[in-house]
């Protein structure tokens, strides 16, 4: 039997790809990742799946029931909100798998950040003002961070960041932000992106905390950078008439007329 780690998407059921669908639907037991996990994505469960919810369970008791599903024979579907490279827990369950030799596989899920981007209609990386995004977090009880990893290190470079894990975290942000962004720079927060219930503040780092006080709910990402109220950003280069390109050789001359590949 094969353990099928699968990104389960940032919450709308049909943000999951068709292989994560079907390994669900082929798999006689489904361990999920609590309530960021979706029930229609439960649903393509076979009938009479083993199917449990793994946010109360300790590490040994996760691996537990994959061996236990190993030594019947039966796959196993694991899912995990967004995608599996960010803030999954993949990595130790992977290790504990390989010392095992429980055979696993690895089907990628929309993360949040693309999903939040998504509902601003925004691309992240614009021609001048962004070409590098930050996946990041601030410190949290269960997770340390690498001390370079801070946000006023990130900030020195003054790429767009998508901050995870952080809502509760919000005055720091500000705090952290703000001497090398300035307070005028746009924020967006994202609760609950691609859900029924998705809700958006656009704001500045000015006016951000007084804009989504009180919210409690912790599904959030807070992204920060000139992209998000960008209008004034030049067009890239890669369609402007003239360009020189692989695929629309401009002359005779071009280096590029006759290149197949
Ligand atoms: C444990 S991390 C999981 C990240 C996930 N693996 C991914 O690919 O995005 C949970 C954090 O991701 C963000 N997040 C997850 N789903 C989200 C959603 N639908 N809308 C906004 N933020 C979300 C929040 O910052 C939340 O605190």
């Amino acid at each position: 039997m094969t353990v099928h780690f699968i990104g389960a998407g940032p919450g709308a059921s049909d943000l999951l790809t068709l292989r994560g669908r079907d390994l669900i639907a082929a798999s006689p037991v489904c361990l999920y990742a609590g309530s960021l996990v979706p029930a229609a994505v439960l649903a393509h469960c076979p009938p009479g799946a083993r199917i449990v919810n793994t946010a109360p369970m300790a590490l040994d008791e996760i691996i537990a029931e994959m061996a236990d599903a190993h030594a019947a024979g039966h796959d196993v579907a694991r899912l995990h909100s967004g995608d599996l490279s960010v803030w999954s827990a993949m990595g130790e369950q992977l290790r504990r798998l390989r010392a095992i030799d429980i055979p696993f596989t690895v089907t990628p899920g929309v993360p949040a950040f693309a999903a939040a981007a998504a509902t601003l209609e925004a691309e992240l990386t614009l021609p001048e003002l962004g070409q590098s995004l930050v996946l990041t977090r601030t410190p949290g009880r269960a997770s340390t961070m690498p001390a370079q990893e801070s946000l006023a290190n990130f900030a020195v470079t003054g790429a767009t960041l998508a901050i995870h894990l952080s809502i509760h975290n919000l005055a720091t942000v500000v705090a952290d932000l703000t001497p090398a962004y300035g307070a005028d720079c746009p924020v967006a927060v994202v609760w609950r992106a691609s859900w029924p219930d998705e809700r958006v503040v656009r704001a500045t780092l000015g006016t951000v905390e007084k804009a989504v006080a009180g919210s409690m709910e912790r599904t959030a990402l807070i992204l920060v950078g000139r992209v998000l109220a960008a209008e004034g950003f030049g067009e890239s280069s890669l369609y402007a008439r003239g360009y020189d390109r692989r695929f629309r050789p401009q002359d005779a001359a071009s280096r590029f007329m006759g290149v197949t590949e």
